[in-house]
């Protein structure tokens, strides 16, 4: 067994062959090529500003790394578990063409190496999220704007509640969306500090420039000055904003899965609501007559996963000793697949959601049941002077009336409601008429129509 080329120099032997296995993490981390290239250009221009290198010896490096991007890119280039993970991997290419790169890893770890490179990571990670997450909000506000008049029955306890239109029930998830906005950009936000110059644990004694690495690498505030980290143990061991993508993440997979359990439900026989498109939906190897709404069960069932991930890092993290430990090469299979399930859930609903059509006939027979405007007709008899404790009670009266005669709120005689309260006028039954129930709603954050046009113009601007 040779030894290890990088680290070999006190060992007689190099690993067995099941450690080499068990412990490589080149076959996940090579998606992180691009950001650890990018880190060591930075790197070595910084040696070469300070004096450490020559200005040849850091042009030789920077473009025998531009060389072996090209490589990747290309899938040209074949990866080593040998070399553990895609730092060892990249540093030994480059060091068979470039004799320099031997000069490379100056006043570096790899602990501060793969804090920059996550760093870099995450940047660009929430940054594609966050274009997946418009994208789906996009389609959310298109289906709203297309059904402000469809009413429904909106439901609590999975009873029929109060009317809104379909519009209002899609709007509360653009606001969830739009919550999920703000936590990616806080992570993107958190991400924007170089750890690069912390070493293994405590900094080195090579005069570097961290300022310089950090300016070249984007880790910049607002006013373009370079943004470094405090601590260096915290900066080589901080797995926080793992934890927050992943959160971040969780949530919103949470907000699809809660969509996707209403989408199944409305594409139900019992609801009837909707229908959703062949193109997302799956059928039967026996049944048939069977669309299924696989589209949106897979979303629920993926939701799991990105839960699994921020448990799963927590429990990594919780009871680890400052500072790096290999435990930490576990942290990145978590949050590459948190944003790759992420993204594909947020396009695959996105897809569903953009072919679902709604059945408005459907939609009207269920939200003319007249029992669904029981509480306007509370508020009617408080327009009255009636205390509301009492309105409650009476129209629990009529409720119970209606039930004992086998009839409709709305279908009881005049005569039936004066017997339970003096306060009914002939005009009554005007409670129930939806249309106005909905424009009687017009008070900020409900579902009068106005309302919600104007939430659709507001998201439509700020998504803009
Ligand atoms: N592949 C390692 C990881 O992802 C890189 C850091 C290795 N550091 C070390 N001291 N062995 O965690």
């Amino acid at each position: 067994m040779q030894t290890q080329a990088t680290w070999g120099g006190r060992f007689s032997s190099g690993p067995a062959e099941l450690m080499q296995h068990f412990s490589e993490s080149v076959s996940f981390d090579q998606r992180l090529a691009r950001f650890d290239i990018q880190g060591s250009q930075a790197h070595a221009r910084m040696l070469a500003h300070v004096g450490i290198l020559t200005t040849e010896e850091a042009d030789a490096i920077v473009q025998g790394l531009d060389e072996l991007k090209a490589e990747i890119e290309a899938g040209n280039f074949t990866w080593d578990p040998k070399l553990e993970d895609v730092h060892m991997n990249i540093e030994q290419a480059l060091t068979q063409r470039v004799p320099a790169a031997a000069k490379l890893h100056t006043a570096r770890s790899r602990n501060d190496q793969v804090a920059t490179d996550m760093r870099l990571w995450f940047k660009w990670a929430t940054l594609e999220v966050l274009q997946d997450v418009k994208a789906f909000m996009r389609v959310l506000l298109d289906q709203a704007e297309a059904h402000q008049e469809v009413y429904i029955p909106g439901y609590t306890h999975l009873q029929r509640a109060q009317p809104v239109s379909l519009a209002h029930h899609l709007l509360a998830y653009v606001e969830m969306l739009g919550r999920d906005l703000k936590r990616f950009e806080r992570v993107h936000d958190d991400a924007n500090w170089c750890p690069l110059g912390s070493g293994a644990i405590a900094g080195t004694t090579l005069p570097i420039n961290r300022e310089f690495t950090a300016r070249a690498l984007g880790f910049v505030d607002a006013d373009g000055r370079a943004r470094v980290t405090r601590n260096s143990m915290d900066a080589v061991s901080d797995r926080d904003l793992f934890l927050d993508f992943a959160h971040a993440c969780g949530v919103c997979g949470l907000h699809l899965s809660r969509l996707s359990e209403d989408l199944i439900l409305w594409n139900s026989a019992e609801f009837g609501f909707v229908t959703l498109p062949d193109t997302f939906t799956t059928g039967s190897s026996l049944m048939p007559q069977k669309k299924n709404p696989d589209a949106a069960e897979l979303v629920r069932g993926k939701s799991g996963r990105l839960h699994g991930h921020v448990a799963a890092l927590y429990t990594m993290v919780k009871g680890l000793p400052l500072t790096y430990n290999r435990d930490l090469q576990e942290d990145k299979p978590p949050v590459f697949d948190a944003l790759d399930q992420t993204q594909a859930c947020l396009r695959v609903l996105g897809g569903t959601l953009q072919g679902m059509r709604a059945r408005p006939d459907r939609c009207a027979a269920a939200v003319a049941d007249p029992a669904l405007l029981a509480t306007d007709l509370v508020d009617y008899l408080v327009r009255k002077g009636i205390p509301f404790r009492q309105a409650h009670h009476v129209i629990g009266a009529l409720v119970a009336k209606a039930e004992e005669k086998d009839v409709k709120l709305n279908e009881l005689s005049d005569a039936d409601v004066q017997g339970i309260h003096e306060a009914f006028a002939p005009d009554w039954r005007e409670a129930f008429n939806v249309e106005r129930a909905m424009q009687a709603r017009e008070r900020p954050g409900m579902p009068g129509p106005k309302q919600v046009a104007g939430q659709i113009a507001n998201w439509r601007q700020h998504l803009a």
